[in-house]
């Protein structure tokens, strides 16, 4: 039977991290996998992660399994700080291996629902792609942005979204766009609230980077606007970045809206999917998040070294975007686009020669992750890339 497989390519962003490790220069640069690192291009376990950490080592008294639906503290304070304290409409959240697990629970209880279609941005990250199709719901695309002017195409993106069907699922990411950084305004936000809500569509939203663009507050504000528009919502989240948990695979899938009894029927239908798929989540990334969110110290002190995490982002990005100035019409762009990524107009041979010729490794679609950055590599990175940008 094996014999009957064709061999699988491995994941292009993946594969990246591979290729990178095994390049010996010691002046490589890593602006591939979106993970933050900081000035020594260590990626840190978070001080509130490390102290929550002792607290369990301390105080957890079983491994025994946790609730079907995972850990309701967990789930309902992590809802606090993604959807805030009062929302306004019902909510019920399952714990999710990671964002991507989340997303896969949202699409298995779509199809589940018998809805058939997802519409997703141009560009989007490309596990979105595979995820939906993996759960069998038909992919449409809305134009989100156009990479050689590096704009938000927020009236092609409307006028797609009018042509969508009631009962439609349409994926928004809640901030620091993957792979663009090119945010939705408020009143955009606005506008698409009041498109999903008289349409009957479904927001499908994904919340990865919450922290990393404005703030937490304001990194939550267009996800808000939407869910308090819509009749129903999902909201996928991923504590990856945001807790620095990416190998814990820590998340949370929220059904959002509907009376209480609808999304307790939402919530038990997701506890299904994920029986099947791989029984429970793991317990111990959302028992620290449970612990920093619960223990006033520790939140507050999560929440200055995010906030520290975002300095350093913007820095760089203005940096970087500095180095660039005039060289390049889209660096103005680049300077306020927000979180870990931009996308840059690049050809695939240009790429390839920048991993080949200068140890810089990034994925072919010309995506950069901004975090993988030293500020002593600004300027030496800003002069190979003018040359390619245009
Ligand atoms: C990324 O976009 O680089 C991250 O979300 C990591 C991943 O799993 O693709």
């Amino acid at each position: 039977m094996f014999d009957s497989l064709s061999p699988q390519p491995q994941d292009p962003l993946l594969a990246l991290i591979g290729l990178y490790n095994s390049d010996t220069r010691t002046d490589k640069v890593d602006l591939g996998v979106g993970v933050f690192r900081d000035e020594t291009g260590h990626t840190p376990v978070m001080r509130a992660v490390k102290a929550a950490e002792r607290v369990l080592l301390d105080t957890q008294d079983s491994k025994s399994y946790v609730a079907p639906e995972g850990d309701r503290v967990f789930i309902d304070l992590l809802w606090t700080v993604v959807g805030g304290t009062d929302c306004g409409k019902a909510v019920a959240g399952v714990q999710a291996p990671g964002g991507s697990g989340a997303l896969r629970l949202a699409a298995d209880l779509l199809a589940k629902a018998g809805k058939t279609r997802v519409w997703v941005g141009v560009p989007t990250w490309a596990n979105h792609l595979g995820i939906f199709g993996s759960a069998g719901l038909s992919v449409q695309t809305y134009p989100y942005f156009d990479v050689p002017s590096q704009a938000v195409q927020f009236d092609r993106m409307t006028a797609a979204l009018e042509s969508a069907e009631a009962g439609d699922a349409v994926l928004l990411h809640a901030s620091c766009h993957n792979p663009t950084g090119a945010q939705l305004t408020a009143a955009q936000w606005a506008v698409v609230a009041e498109i999903v809500a008289r349409k009957g569509l479904i927001p499908l939203i994904d919340s990865a980077y919450q922290g990393f663009g404005a703030g937490l507050e304001e990194d939550a504000a267009g996800l808000r606007t939407v869910i308090a528009a819509a009749a129903e919502s999902l909201v996928a989240v991923s504590c990856s970045k945001f807790f620095g948990l990416y190998r814990e695979r820590t998340g949370a899938v929220y059904a959002v809206g509907g009376s209480q009894s609808a999304v307790e029927t939402a919530r038990s239908n997701l506890v299904t999917i994920a029986r099947t798929s791989y029984s429970m989540p793991p317990d111990h990334g959302s028992a620290v998040v449970r612990t920093i969110l619960a223990t006033p110290e520790l939140k507050a002190d999560w929440i200055a070294e995010l906030n520290d995490m975002r300095g350093r982002l913007i820095s760089l990005r203005q940096g970087l975007a500095t180095a660039i100035g005039n060289h390049w019409a889209g660096s103005t762009a680049v300077a306020g686009q927000q979180g870990m990524f931009s996308l840059l107009p690049m050809k695939e041979a240009d790429i390839l020669a920048l991993r080949k010729d200068h140890g810089i490794y990034m994925p072919t679609s010309g995506r950069i992750n901004i975090a993988g950055l030293k500020q002593a590599d600004v300027a030496r990175v800003a002069a190979t890339f003018v040359p390619l940008l245009g």
